[in-house]
C-alpha cells in the first residue's frame, strides 16, 4: 500500500483536504485524532501525563484539561518536550498498528508535525498543503479565536513554508477559497492510484 504523508502548517487546510480524500473512500489516518484518543479518560498516556504534570492537569471528572495542558507546554520548552516524549512514540506505534489493518491501494496519513517529529520514514510520499502565512493567521484567527501573536508563535515553532515546499513530492495550493481543492485532490487521487498500481 502506498502511504502518503499529508502535512502543512497550522491552518493551511490539512483537515479540509483529508476530508476530501475520505470522501473519495481513501482511508485517512490522522495523527491529531490519534493524539486526542490517546489522552482520553482511562488511557495509559493520560496516567503518564498526570504523573509528569500533576493532578491539577485533570478536570474534576478525571478527564484531561486540554486548555490547561496547552498553556503549561506553550511557553515552557522542557514541559513541551516532556509531553512530546510521552505522546510521539505512542502516536507512531498507533499509526503503524492501524496501517497493518488497512487494505487499500493507498492511504493518507495526516501528520501536522511530519518533519518536526521525524516521522517522514513512515511514509512513501509527502503531500504538502500550502498557503501564505498571512492566510494561515487569518483562518486560524477565525477558527480558534487566538491572538495573532499566539498564532505567529505556533508558526515560528513549525518548519518554514519554504522547507516544507522543498521537501514536498506533491503540493496542494490552498491559498484562496476558490482554488478548487476537490479538483486538485481528484488529480492526486488518480496519481496515487496509478503509482500504487505500478508497485504491485
Ligand atoms: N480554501 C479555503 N478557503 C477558506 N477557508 C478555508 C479553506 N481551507 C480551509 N479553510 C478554513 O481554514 C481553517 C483551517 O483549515 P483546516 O482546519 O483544514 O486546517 P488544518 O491545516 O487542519 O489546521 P490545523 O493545523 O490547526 O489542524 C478551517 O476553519 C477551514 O474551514
Ligand atoms: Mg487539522
Amino acid at each position: 500500500m502506498l502511504k502518503v504523508g499529508l502535512t502543512g502548517g497550522i491552518g493551511c487546510g490539512k483537515s479540509t483536504v483529508a476530508g476530501i480524500f475520505a470522501d473519495l473512500n481513501t482511508p485517512v489516518l490522522d495523527a491529531d485524532q490519534i493524539a486526542h484518543r490517546l489522552v482520553e479518560k482511562g488511557q495509559p498516556a493520560l496516567a503518564q501525563i498526570q504523573q509528569e504534570f500533576g493532578t491539577a492537569i485533570l478536570n474534576p471528572d478525571g478527564s484531561l484539561n486540554r486548555q490547561n495542558l496547552r498553556e503549561k507546554v506553550f511557553s515552557d520548552l522542557k514541559q513541551k518536550q516532556k509531553l512530546e516524549s510521552i505522546l510521539h512514540p505512542l502516536i507512531y506505534k498507533t499509526i503503524q498498528a492501524e496501517l497493518e489493518q488497512l487494505v487499500a491501494p493507498y492511504c493518507i496519513i495526516s501528520i501536522p508535525l511530519l518533519f518536526e517529529t521525524g516521522m517522514t520514514h513512515l511514509v512513501d510520499r509527502i503531500l504538502v498543503i500550502d498557503c501564505p502565512v498571512e492566510t494561515q493567521i487569518e483562518r486560524v484567527q477565525i477558527r480558534d479565536n487566538l491572538t495573532i501573536e499566539r498564532i505567529q508563535s505556533i508558526i515560528d515553532n513549525q518548519v518554514s513554508r519554504a522547507y516544507r515546499k522543498a521537501k514536498a513530492d506533491d503540493l496542494i495550493d490552498n491559498s484562496t477559497a476558490d482554488y478548487r481543492l476537490a479538483e486538485q485532490v481528484k488529480k492526486l487521487h488518480n496519481l496515487y492510484l496509478s503509482l500504487s498500481a505500478c508497485r504491485d
